[in-house]
């Protein structure tokens, strides 16, 4: 839209003849001021209209025409009860299954260059947490008992809902269950109540649950890195998203040579899409609830002895969070992990912060290729 303010004008005439094919400002007629300024005024309001109305409107119009073209062609929308549908997606053949977890407010794509690397060896499951992705959250419903217990968006619900989808998809135990940071508080919780469905736990950053008791941390989680959530999500749903992403102001998170192009389209898709964002919010909102179940479920039922238990974790702080957080966020988690699971295999990647799972996905699927293959042998075994 171009508007030229009138003071500007030192050409007069020929200048002001330019502003009549401008879009929204109409001719000016000297004869009726009055018919003037209200014209102005009203187109103004339309051109505002027109701002305001059209990109959401666009938006959703993509929407629903990308939602049905961009699932993954092996993935399968399963009824997992409760008239809810959850998008389950797995790759390879074989056991144990490889149950994969993403990390607080990530759709299953974070997977994806992990589960391509371990999927010639066996299955690899990953799967959308209701409300992200595809797994589409619908209202309420009273008549489920799961509801009362477990708020939405916390572990507690995000366990019942996965075990009902492992169900309806008929993938039988035992599962070597992966999850990164919220993916970790889930695996463990379910690790912990459904121990004879776990052979293996693979915790891969794990949030200490005491994390959320400091008060600088909740001043970080709670004054700024929600607020920026939050922001995302209302640019979704004005359609402003859509159009940073076609300017290229806004980025997907998983680029480069070696993914897929419709891994990136989907990437944008979600971006755009406020009902995923607004539970992508819910997800880090609740964290703390969250971690609070987690340790009172674990206190409550120690871990199987069988089951066996990895971390992973990147040894560079990450740059979005400031050095002390870092540094208060590493000491928790070393002293969690020592009181929590002090015979796990603990394997630190030097140079990498927690976004190796899509940025150094190798050193990931490395550690799960040697777990599957131990698994596979000692069944052969027995
Ligand atoms: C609520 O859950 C019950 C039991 O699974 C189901 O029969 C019913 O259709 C659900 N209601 C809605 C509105 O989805
Ligand atoms: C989690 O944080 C919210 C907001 O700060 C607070 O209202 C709630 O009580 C906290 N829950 C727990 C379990 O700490």
């Amino acid at each position: 839209m171009r508007r030229r303010t009138e003071g500007q004008d030192s050409s007069g005439e020929s200048r002001r003849s330019e502003s009549r094919d401008a879009d929204c400002v109409q001719p000016i007629q000297a004869e009726d001021q009055r018919l003037t300024y209200w014209s102005i005024i009203k187109n103004i309001g339309t051109c505002l209209l027109f701002i305001i109305a059209v990109p959401p409107f666009l938006n959703y119009a993509s929407l629903q025409r990308e939602g049905q073209l961009l699932l993954p062609k092996e993935g399968q929308i399963l009824d997992v009860g409760l008239g809810q549908k959850m998008h389950l997606l797995c790759k390879g053949q074989g056991k144990p299954v490889v149950i994969l977890d993403a990390p607080t407010g990530a759709s299953s794509d974070i997977w994806y260059h992990v589960q391509e690397s371990v999927a010639p060896l066996t299955k690899v499951c990953t799967y959308d947490r209701m409300g992200l992705g595809f797994s589409k959250r619908v209202m309420q419903n009273e008549s489920s008992g799961t509801e009362k217990v477990w708020g939405m968006s916390t572990t507690g619900r995000m366990v019942d809902d996965l075990h009902r989808l492992l169900r309806a998809a008929e993938i039988d135990g035992p599962y070597i269950l992966v999850g990164s940071e919220l993916g970790t508080l889930n695996a463990r919780f379910y690790s912990h109540i459904h121990d004879a469905f776990v052979s293996d736990l693979v915790l891969i950053d794990p949030i200490p649950e005491d994390v959320f008791e400091e008060d600088q941390w909740k001043e970080y989680w709670y004054g700024k890195l929600l607020p920026s959530l939050q922001a995302r999500q209302f640019s979704a749903a004005t359609g402003l998203s859509r159009m940073l992403i076609i300017l290229g102001v806004m980025e997907p998170a998983i680029t480069g040579d070696g993914v897929a192009e419709d891994v990136v389209q989907r990437q944008k898709y979600f971006l755009s899409n406020p009902a995923h964002q607004s539970s992508a919010v819910d997800e880090h909102y609740f964290l703390n609830e969250s971690a609070a179940q987690v340790r009172d479920i674990t206190k409550f039922k120690p871990l199987s002895t069988r089951t066996s238990v990895s971390v992973i974790t990147g040894e560079s702080f990450d740059s979005q969070i400031p050095e002390h957080l870092n540094q208060m966020v590493a000491k928790l988690q070393k002293k969690f992990l020592g009181e929590s699971y002090p015979s796990a295999n603990h394997v630190g990647i030097g140079g990498v912060d927690r976004r190796m799972i899509y940025q150094r996905p190798s050193v990931i699927s490395q550690h799960l290729r040697s777990v599957v293959r131990q698994r596979q042998s000692r069944q052969q075994s027995e």
